[in-house]
Formats: C-alpha cells, structure tokens, sequence
C-alpha cells in the first residue's frame, strides 16, 4: 500500500484501526560505473513496498535525497546539508504525527543517512520533552533501520559474495536494483576489478581515493537473480521487524 496511491479518505480508514507507516529513506549518488544513482532509495523503496503489499502496511515517499557531501564530485549526485536533512525529516515526522501516525519505520538504503536521521528523530523526542502543551499530543515513536542490516540479511550478501563486497556501490545493493529495474542493468570496464578502501571525508578527497566512486566493491558480481534472493529475505525480516517494532 503506498501513500501516494490512496486517497485521504483511505489513509482515514486505516488510522482508525492502525497506526504505523514504513518510510524508505534514500540517497541519490554515484554508485560506481555500473550502479545507477538511485540505487540507495530504490532498494529500500522496492523492498518496503513488497513488504507493505504482503502484510497491509502503508509505505510513505521515499526521503530521495539524502545526506551525500561526499559523493559531489561525481556528476548526477545530489546532497542535503545534515542541518537541512534534519530540519526536512523533523517536519516529515511532525506530518505524520500530525494525523494519529504513532509508529514511524524508516528503512534506510544510506549509510551517510544515519547521524541526520538520528539527530531528527532526537529533536521530535526533545520537542515533547521540552514542550508541557506537546505531551498531550501523539506520542509518535521512530525506527531507524538499514535494510542491509535487516535479520539474516548481510550474512547472506556476505555468503552470496565472499569477495569483493566492499561497503560501497557493493554487489548486493547493485544486485537488488538491478532486479527492481532490470530494464536499467549497465556495463561498464572496473579497473581495478575489486575498488580500494579509506576513509570518507570531503567530496575531492573522495574522488582522489576512489576515483571511480566504488569503494572496496566488485559491483560486476551484481546480477538481478542473487538480488531477488536478497529482497525475498529482506522483505520478511522487514515485516518480522516492524511487527515487533509495534510491539515495544
Ligand atoms: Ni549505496
């Protein structure tokens, strides 16, 4: 079920007896030579939707551009300031909330993601804490999670590439977008075949270090069979961790 797909009427109906919602947060970047710049909100978008479709949750927009400074030296990236990226995800969540929504799941698809997410959810927690008049409004709570790092999820990228998986435009990510959008699979020349490793800091640092944009990856292994494998085990464990996320 996807928010952008009902009608006010529908989401209407569904608070009354619900009261949760997934939001795919996303990057658009440089995923190497052969990975497509979408690839960071199109495998939590696509893995949140089968997952919403199968057990009747809503999935929210995907948040498509992220926090990316680094990636700007490749053309095509796009980046929020990590002041922006905080103050736009307050107000996502402060929308939701606004309208009964108590539970909010983020699956993230971007590492880079991660301190601006956390710091927004924080300001939605200080603000109740801070705020006596807010107390008495929803108490909204948040879930911050990759979807790599879902239960079982990077064992079997691990298992599926032993070599050159790297930590980015990695094989497993690649393999998931290009089962999602097989129409989109590239090819290119990889040289050296497995990208080296470093630290991330500024966008010309970066590309000195990496300049292809792939780090420690061998993307080629990439292919959209051993990504449905990865999306069928990451859909259930999403449904498994969302459960249980409404529980706590
Ligand atoms: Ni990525």
């Amino acid at each position: 079920m996807q928010l952008h797909l009902m009608t006010w009427l529908e989401v209407e109906a569904y608070l009354r007896t619900k009261k949760g919602i997934i939001v795919p947060l996303g990057s658009t970047e440089q995923h190497g030579p052969t990975g497509l710049i979408g690839t960071d909100c199109i495998c939590p978008e696509f893995i949140a939707q089968r997952a919403g479709h199968e057990a009747g949750i809503i999935v929210g927009p995907t948040f498509s551009v992220g926090s990316a400074q680094h990636h700007m030296s490749f053309p095509g990236s796009m980046t929020l300031r990590p002041s922006t990226m905080v103050a736009a995800l307050y107000d996502w969540i402060m929308s939701l909330k606004r309208h009964g929504f108590e539970k909010i799941y983020f699956l993230n698809g971007h590492g880079g993601n991660v301190s601006s997410a956390e710091a927004a959810i924080t300001e939605v927690y200080a603000h109740r804490s801070l705020e006596p008049a807010a107390a008495h409004s929803t108490n909204v709570h948040c879930k911050l999670q990759n979807w790599w790092m879902l239960k079982d999820v990077f064992s079997l990228c691990k298992e599926l590439f032993p070599k050159g998986h790297g930590s980015h435009a990695t094989p497993s990510e690649v393999a998931v977008s290009y089962f999602a959008y097989p129409e989109a699979i590239k090819s290119a020349p990889l040289e050296p075949k497995i990208a080296p490793d470093g630290p991330i800091r500024d966008a010309a640092d970066y590309r000195q270090r990496f300049p292809d944009g792939r780090i420690g990856s061998d993307p080629s292994l990439a292919t959209p069979e051993l990504g449905e494998k990865i999306v069928d085990r990451a859909v259930s464990a999403l449904i498994e961790s969302y459960d249980a996320f409404l529980k706590e």
